[in-house]
């Protein structure tokens, strides 16, 4: 007998509690989280492999997928372990199919399909960047739609109206570099070590943010799109040619710069909120385990209810995808054996 997906969810459909096995191994973090009904996790494992790219200054992807490979087992084994159920308890199957470095996504695919199709049990394919989203129904239980939700990692800076569960309006985008991106070159530009971004705010704490000039043509027009390369390139000049005069210190060129940063997206995502008529606004992805952006906000949100989760749940993480994962699987949503990883998925 075949995997018969609808079969699986039709059994599934009217039971009460919904616990999923979640996978994640987009980038350079193997992930697993068993979650309880999307908002309830009951462990959660991380392999991060930072130590091992750090020395060539970013991910490389080869890399990556060899380490996947060799920790996603063993993941799946504590986390069950830690949330004390066995591999029949779990009732299903959710896994990142995409964005992500395609041999690294393919990791956690292949794992998943194969406990589905070997424990009957159902698939969730699951979008990175929605199940950033959704580390915000862990951290606030509360916290329901709509709400207007920025999200900023390495790879994508996105303002979205969370419109309904499973339901999003994108409103603005970056045009060229991502949040997370910007502040990693300028991090190695500064020689700091990968990745850039923790290491910028450690530096910048020392600084004076308004050392340097902000270029004032870059938060113009009244989209919500963002556009980071004029900055970074603003910054690669002052910073060549202070290393010759010396008249920047790098820790205001930190400050300066993570401000520039961070107050463009503050200001879009309020915007963005106050245009949609819209009272909750929150954060999401890597960048926003960044206190100057979580300060940010909170001093701007005129009034605003702000959610942002713990640092942790905003870096790569397996429970954020089993949050997603439930969600889609009470929209009816599965996969089926022909899942693939895909690398350039939209929201
Ligand atoms: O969401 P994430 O863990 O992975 C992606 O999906 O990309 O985001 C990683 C990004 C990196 O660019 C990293 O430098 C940045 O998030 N990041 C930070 C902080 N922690 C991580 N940026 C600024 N401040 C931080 N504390
Ligand atoms: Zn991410």
């Amino acid at each position: 007998m075949g995997y018969d997906r609808l079969a699986l969810f039709e059994a599934l459909k009217n039971k009460e509690d919904i616990t999923l096995l979640a996978l994640e191994s987009s980038c350079d973090e193997t992930a697993a989280a068993i979650v309880k009904n999307g908002r309830q996790v009951l462990s959660g494992c991380i392999a991060s492999q930072i130590e091992l790219h750090r020395k060539y200054g970013g991910v490389v992807p080869e890399i990556a997928s060899r380490e996947h490979v060799r920790a996603i087992n063993a993941l799946i084994d504590e986390a069950l372990a830690q949330a004390n159920i066995g591999l029949e308890g779990i009732d299903g199957i959710a896994v990142t199919c995409g964005p992500g470095l395609v041999g690294a996504l393919l990791v956690a695919v292949s794992t998943a399909k194969a406990l589905a199709f070997a424990l009957n049990k159902p698939l969730v394919a699951v979008n990175h960047i929605e199940g950033h989203i959704c580390a915000n129904f862990i951290q606030y239980p509360e916290l329901t739609p709509p709400f207007v939700c920025l999200i900023a990692s390495g790879g994508h800076s996105h303002i979205v109206c969370v419109e309904d569960y499973c339901k999003y309006r994108i409103l603005g985008a970056t045009r060229d570099d991502a949040a997370g991106e910007v502040l990693d070159k300028i991090a190695r530009v500064l020689a700091l070590p990968y990745p850039g971004g923790p290491a910028l705010e450690k530096l910048a704490i020392k600084g004076n943010e308004t050392a340097l000039a902000r270029p004032g043509h870059f938060l113009s027009g009244e989209h919500y799109d963002f556009s980071f390369s004029g900055l970074k390139t603003h910054m690669i000049n002052q910073i060549m040619k202070s290393k010759k005069s010396g008249e920047v210190p790098p820790e205001d060129a930190a400050a300066s710069f993570q401000y520039w940063v961070m107050s463009a997206l503050v200001s879009k995502t309020v915007q963005a909120a106050k245009d949609m008529g819209v009272h909750k606004i929150a954060l999401c992805g890597g960048v926003a385990a960044n206190k100057r952006l979580r300060q940010e906000l909170f001093s701007r949100a005129d009034g605003r209810e702000v959610y942002i989760p713990d640092a942790a749940l905003c870096t790569d993480n397996a429970a954020m995808i089993g949050s997603a994962g439930y969600y889609r699987l009470l929209a009816g949503e599965t996969a089926d054996m022909q899942l693939n990883a895909i690398p350039s998925q939209e929201l």
